[in-house]
C-alpha cells in the first residue's frame, strides 16, 4: 500500500516536471515557422467547437441585403484581408508569416460558407486563442461583424459589382517620385 502511495505520488509529480523540463529545454516549438505543440492543436479545437456550441447565436439567416454585403466588404477590406486575402490575389506577407496559417476565406477550400453564420459572428467577435485570429469585439460594431459574417457566408454566390469592389487592389500604388523638397543638409552649428 506504502508502495503504491509513493507511485502515485510521483506519478503526479512526474507529468508537471517532465512538462517543466520540455519547456524550460527550448526545443520547445515557439516561432511560428515550427510545427505545433503536442496537444496544441487538440486543446484548440476541441475547446473552441465545445464553446462555439454552447455561445454562438443560432437564429440569425444567411440572407443578406446588398447593402449589407457592401458594408462588409468594407469591413473585410480594412481589418481582414491582410490575413484572409482578397480573391485571386497572392497572399500578403503577413499571411505568409502567420502559425497557424490564416486561411483564405475566398478560395473555394478555405470558404466558411458551410458554417451557421452566428458561428463566424462568434469566432470574429471574440478571436481564436493560440492563434493569429483576433477578437474585434472593441473595435468593430455588432453590425459590422454581422456584415462581415454575412459577406462571408455567401463567400461563393456574390452579386457581381460586390466581388468587384472587395476585389480592388487594396492599397494605391506610392507616387513613384517623392513630391516633398529634397532634404537640405543639416550644418551642424559649423559656421
Ligand atoms: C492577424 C491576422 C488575422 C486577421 C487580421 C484576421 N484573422 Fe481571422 N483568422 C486568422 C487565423 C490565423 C485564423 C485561423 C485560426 C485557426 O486555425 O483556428 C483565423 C480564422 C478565422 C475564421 C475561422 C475560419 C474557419 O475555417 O473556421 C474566420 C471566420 C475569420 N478568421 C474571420 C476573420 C474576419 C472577418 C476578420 C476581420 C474582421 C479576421 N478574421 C481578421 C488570422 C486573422
Amino acid at each position: 500500500m506504502g508502495k503504491f502511495i509513493v507511485g502515485v505520488i510521483i506519478g503526479i509529480l512526474l507529468v508537471p516536471a517532465v512538462f517543466y523540463l520540455y519547456v524550460r529545454s527550448g526545443y520547445a516549438p515557439v516561432a511560428t515557422s515550427a510545427p505545433p505543440m503536442p496537444f496544441e492543436r487538440f486543446f484548440a479545437k476541441t475547446a473552441l467547437h465545445a464553446t462555439l456550441n454552447r455561445e454562438a447565436p443560432k437564429t440569425h439567416t444567411t440572407t443578406a441585403s446588398r447593402g449589407e454585403l457592401l458594408a462588409g466588404v468594407q469591413v473585410y477590406r480594412d481589418n481582414c484581408a491582410v490575413c484572409h486575402g482578397l480573391p485571386g490575389k497572392p497572399r500578403s506577407p503577413v499571411a505568409r508569416g502567420e502559425f497557424p496559417p490564416p486561411p483564405q476565406l475566398f478560395e473555394p477550400a478555405h470558404m466558411v460558407t458551410n458554417d451557421p453564420v452566428g458561428v463566424t459572428y462568434w469566432k470574429v467577435k471574440h478571436g481564436i486563442r493560440l492563434t493569429g485570429m483576433p477578437g474585434f469585439q472593441t473595435s468593430l460594431t455588432d453590425e459590422e461583424i454581422w456584415n462581415v459574417s454575412l459577406l462571408l457566408a455567401n463567400a461563393d454566390k456574390l452579386p457581381a459589382d460586390v466581388s468587384q469592389t472587395l476585389q480592388a487592389p487594396l492599397t494605391p500604388a506610392l507616387p513613384a517620385k517623392p513630391s516633398a523638397p529634397p532634404a537640405t543638409k543639416p550644418d551642424h552649428g559649423q559656421k
